[in-house]
């Protein structure tokens, strides 16, 4: 069967100019995140410092913008002094995040040109778990500050000259969470926050800093914690964090439920956005606090038990090695369409995470490295969406959902670029089994559209996996058929598939 929607978006109608950071993600030292994933210094790829190439090469194809680093719950127990300075010198300690041992092998120094290696900016985290103000200003005046004062003269007697330059920084992780190391009420963490920041910005201005949210939508302090920190730090922060792990219950295994997750965090989104405006109200304040969402992805199958203690202390297990499925894709690429659709707040988003941890590159040792199906589009948004969001009208015949109630079939983003005349739409068909004949109408964006790219992500079964031994089961296809006449394109759309349509006209 086919079934009619339509796509309108209108060049005087746009939300905002999308930050590119929006395509973060996350390092975390976590399993083999670090250790065996972007650096292993046996393999026959390693550069000189031990960062594998073949990964390094992915993560550019990938096309991150951004990548939080390190941590994580990891965070929350990190000595930063740990991590610089000659490695024979570098201490071994125990992580009672992941019950592992960390050897220090990697730490700034190293992530730092791994970060330049790959053409990627920085988001540092410091420790407010078992740690606080003083070491959060001393690790930024080590970094940042530059030189004449013994911390950044240390900084400069381990190679770098030049200051780090490292913009972005998360005050803690996750820290209403009770697995955090040093889990906090909200007051607490709140005068934390305030302070931390305080101090931080005095050593440099330049920086952004971001507030803890609460560690989950579904936490049952989600929104006191928000109100009640933000009454501590509103004026001293810029971003306000979001956490979401997509997961399938048990009791509903349905696709349809699975991708209503789109609607489930758009909510999310709006009721932060909500919560940090009712602050700056009651505070007589004209500042609109920016959101960062910064982890998020699918993660359900490899999720519990795993982190719980191991026996042995081991060094990089394989932890949380979710292998993802054509299904997620999709619900990868729904949710990259709602993030575009809500870039008037949200400024940053991070996958959580790289590499082999919950991650788009999975690697084996001394083997190959390959994309996860959830690599696909990503990096398909990634290359194509830059310029001005359009405010996307959509109508579409649509599903029941108990949570959320009618939703249509079609979720869409376009994305306009100016000074390319480039403009992007990416779309999910949700309809499980419908073919959807589309109608897409791009006003006033120009004439004479030419086809730039169209890409199509689908698999007949939506269980299928990238693994090892055939790692591009799951992986774009040429989208045919896409019809255009003047500011009208018209194309038919698989069921269950992910599609990005790129035009570009010829600008007055
Ligand atoms: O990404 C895995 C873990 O999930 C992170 O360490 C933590 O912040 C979150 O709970």
């Amino acid at each position: 069967m086919t079934f009619e929607a339509s796509l309108i978006v209108d060049r005087d109608f746009d939300l905002a100019p999308l930050d590119r950071r929006l395509f973060g993600v996350f390092v975390e030292h976590l399993g083999r995140c670090v250790y065996n994933g972007i650096h292993e210094p046996g393999h026959p790829t390693a550069d000189e410092h031990g960062f594998r190439n073949d990964v390094a090469e992915l993560t550019k194809e990938l096309g991150a913008t951004i990548v939080r680093y390190p941590g994580g719950n990891f965070m929350s127990g990190y000595n930063w002094e740990d991590g610089v300075g000659p490695k024979d010198q570098r201490p071994r300690r125990l992580d009672l995040a992941w019950f592992s041992t960390e050897t220090n092998q990697v730490g700034t120094h190293e992530f730092m040109a791994w970060c330049r290696k790959v053409g990627i900016a920085p988001m540092f985290g410091v420790n407010l778990g078992t740690r606080g103000p003083d070491e959060a200003r001393h690790y930024l005046e080590y970094c940042n500050h530059p030189g004449g004062t013994a911390l950044s003269d240390l900084r400069r007697a381990h190679g770098a000259e030049e200051p780090l330059g490292i913009k972005f920084w998360c005050l803690g992780n996750e820290m209403d969470g009770p697995w955090q190391i040093c889990q906090k009420t909200p007051d607490e963490y709140g005068r934390i926050a305030k302070e931390t920041a305080k101090l931080m910005r005095w050593v440099d201005p330049s920086i952004e800093l971001a507030a803890c949210g609460s560690s989950a939508y579904d936490m049952p302090t989600y929104g006191v914690w928000e109100d009640r920190v933000l009454e501590h730090c509103f004026e001293f922060v810029d971003y306000l964090s979001l956490h979401s792990y997509f997961v399938k219950p048990p009791a509903d295994t349905s696709t349809e439920s699975f991708f209503a997750q789109i609607e489930t965090n758009a909510r999310y989104i709006e009721d932060t956005v909500a919560i940090a405006d009712s602050v700056a109200t009651r505070k007589r304040s004209s500042k609109r606090l920016k959101l960062s969402f910064d982890e998020w992805n699918v993660w359900y199958r490899a999720r519990h038990g795993e982190h719980l203690k191991q026996a042995g202390w081991p060094e990089a297990p394989r932890l949380l090695e979710e292998v993802y499925t054509a299904e997620d894709a999709l619900l990868i690429g729904g949710m990259l369409t709602m993030f575009m659709n809500h870039a008037d707040r949200l400024k940053v988003a991070c996958m959580a995470q790289l590499c082999n941890v919950i991650a788009p590159i999975m690697t084996e040792p001394g083997g190959p490295a390959w994309r996860q199906t959830i690599f696909h589009p990503f990096a398909q948004a990634a290359r194509w969406a830059r310029g001005q969001v359009l405010r996307a009208v959509v109508r579409s015949p649509g599903y029941a959902n108990a949570r959320h109630g009618e939703l249509p079939y079609l979720c869409a983003s376009v994305v306009d670029d100016a000074a390319t005349g480039q403009t992007a739409v990416f779309l999910l068909n949700r309809s499980l089994n419908d073919e959807m004949d589309l109608s897409i109408t791009l006003r006033g964006l120009g004439m004479d559209r030419q086809l730039v790219q169209a890409e199509q992500l689908h698999s007949a079964d939506l269980h299928a996996t990238n693994t090892v031994d055939a790692p591009d089961r799951v992986a774009p296809q040429a989208l045919n058929g896409v019809a255009i006449a003047g500011e009208q394109l018209r194309v038919t759309l698989k069921p269950a598939s992910w599609n990005v349509i790129v035009t570009k006209a010829a600008r007055a």
